[in-house]
């Protein structure tokens, strides 16, 4: 099917992706690590960077100052709806360094077995996926000398470290950033060749538990048998955070947990998802959540508990019989449905609390905390955007679930009032987060092509 508007854009990306992969190489090069205030001038510095190529294609482009790292804003103005386009510039620390295979700041095209990739830190999550957007962007302002809408787009720096400042600056440009649709791209496909809608993704609430149990490290020969060893303590509270079933077992943490609709179940059911396959790709063979769910819903609409990290005592070279004064374990919740943070929270440290023998006592450090959001299908942008998806990949558009989180397409709504839609490119084995972070190259091509095919759609409501 030949359609006039569209295809000489479609038709430019193809002809520029070179062009548009030097400008994500540039980006790339930038190590704007939001978590480590080493890299602050960076974070600034890759803000710098997309206001000038923003500028460069016509948006009215500015760095935002917060409180923590800097957002971005650009108008376009044009006809019809007033689209926003969310994406984050920050990216997750590199370490550790040793296992990626090459500078992870120096990134560069790579062939694969599975095709070309574009490998380095930020290419799928999120430089490459933002990119996509800009790159659609310009080829439709050089084709057509204008926008097919009005377009705003808002770039984050913190969205690796809890958003901290998105909240309050969401408040005070309410109305400069309010739209009719928000289009955030920081998601992945179905498999390989299935572009998806987000319909749900899970909420997240993190904790840092230290327990204290002597004044000081002792000799585990001189002390060990009278004194208590607060990792033995530590360990105990953390083995009982999951029955044999795969239950979490905190009071209350279930309440807000909604059954699946039958309907959706059916969806997701026809996917033909392959749990063993996807279990397979990473070492792994038995789903290892509640015994009565299926793998889908164990990453999409169950609720977890999660022990990221733990340490405590000696853990150096060598041996040392030490009976350590603290023990220490970062831990994470997924939520889903209506779980209350605040509630889980609460009902996390009270449980501890109650574990804790004497002579030992427990301290926090709260860490992010967002509520799983439900995305609103029946916004007409979303059957516009699945019809110009289907136009573009070999398989129709899926809605599907998303097992992580992105706390801005809950506040959207709650801060904004408006609806937000998800649709990303990255793949299953892009390792985000992890070494030889990559980005295919058909991500990123077939990405461009989709949104200037979705923004001729959503142009039209
Ligand atoms: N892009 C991810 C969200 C994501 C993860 C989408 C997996 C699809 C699959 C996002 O940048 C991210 O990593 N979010 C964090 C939350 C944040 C508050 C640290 C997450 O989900 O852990
Ligand atoms: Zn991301």
């Amino acid at each position: 099917m030949t359609n006039p508007i569209v295809d000489p854009v479609l038709a430019r990306i193809d002809a520029d992706m070179d062009g548009a992969v030097d400008r994500l190489l540039d980006l790339l090069r930038i190590p704007s690590i939001s978590t480590d205030p080493a890299y602050k001038a960076e974070c600034d510095r890759a803000a710098d960077w997309l206001v000038s190529d923003l500028q460069s294609l016509g948006f009215e482009a500015s760095k935002r100052a917060t409180p923590g790292h800097p957002m971005v804003v650009g108008h376009m103005d044009g006809d019809g709806p007033h689209v926003l386009f969310y994406g984050h510039y920050d990216v997750q620390p590199v370490d550790p360094l040793g296992l990626w295979d090459r500078d992870p700041f120096d990134p560069a095209l790579e062939d694969t077995a599975n095709g070309r990739v574009i490998r380095g830190r930020g290419s799928s999550d999120d430089k490459g996926q933002l990119m996509t957007f800009v790159e659609a962007c310009r080829a439709w302002k050089a084709v057509h000398g204008a926008l097919p809408c009005r377009i705003t787009i808002f770039f984050e720096g913190e969205e690796e470290s809890g958003s901290p400042s998105l909240v309050p600056f969401m408040q005070d440009n309410a109305k400069e950033l309010t739209a009719d649709i928000a289009l955030i791209c920081d998601t992945g496909l179905f498999g390989d060749k299935t572009p998806t809608i987000i319909t749900q993704l899970r909420g997240l609430l993190g904790e840092e538990l230290t327990i204290k149990g002597p004044s000081k490290d002792l000799h585990s020969g001189m002390y060990g048998g009278a004194a208590m060893n607060p990792i033995r303590v530590l360990s105990r509270v953390l083995a009982s955070l999951h029955d044999h079933t795969g239950r979490i077992t905190i009071p209350g943490f279930y309440d807000g947990v909604p059954e699946l609709p039958g309907q959706v179940k059916g969806q997701w059911d026809a996917l033909g998802f392959d749990a063993a396959n996807f279990l397979g790709e990473v070492g792994l063979s038995e789903p290892a959540g509640e015994q009565d769910r299926t793998a889908l819903e164990m990453i999409w609409s169950r609720p977890t508990c999660e022990i990221n990290g733990i340490w405590g005592g000696y853990t150096g070279d060598g041996f040392k019989t030490v009976l350590p004064a603290e023990a220490h374990a970062k831990i994470s919740f997924r939520l889903v449905g209506d779980q209350d943070p605040d509630a889980i929270r609460a009902n996390f440290r009270k449980m501890v609390e109650d574990m804790l023998p004497p002579d030992c006592e427990a301290s926090w450090e709260g860490h992010g905390n967002s509520a799983a959001s439900q995305m609103s299908i029946d916004h007409p942008a979303f059957e516009a955007a699945r019809a110009a998806l289907s136009q573009e990949w070999p398989q129709p558009a899926a809605y599907v679930g998303c097992g992580g989180s992105i706390p801005i397409a809950g506040h959207f709504r709650e801060v904004l009032g408006m609806d937000a839609m998800l649709i990303g490119f990255g793949k299953d084995d892009d390792q985000i987060h992890s070494p030889n972070e990559k980005y295919d190259l058909s991500s990123f091509h077939k990405g461009t092509r989709s949104w200037a095919r979705v923004l001729a759609e959503v142009s039209q409501l």
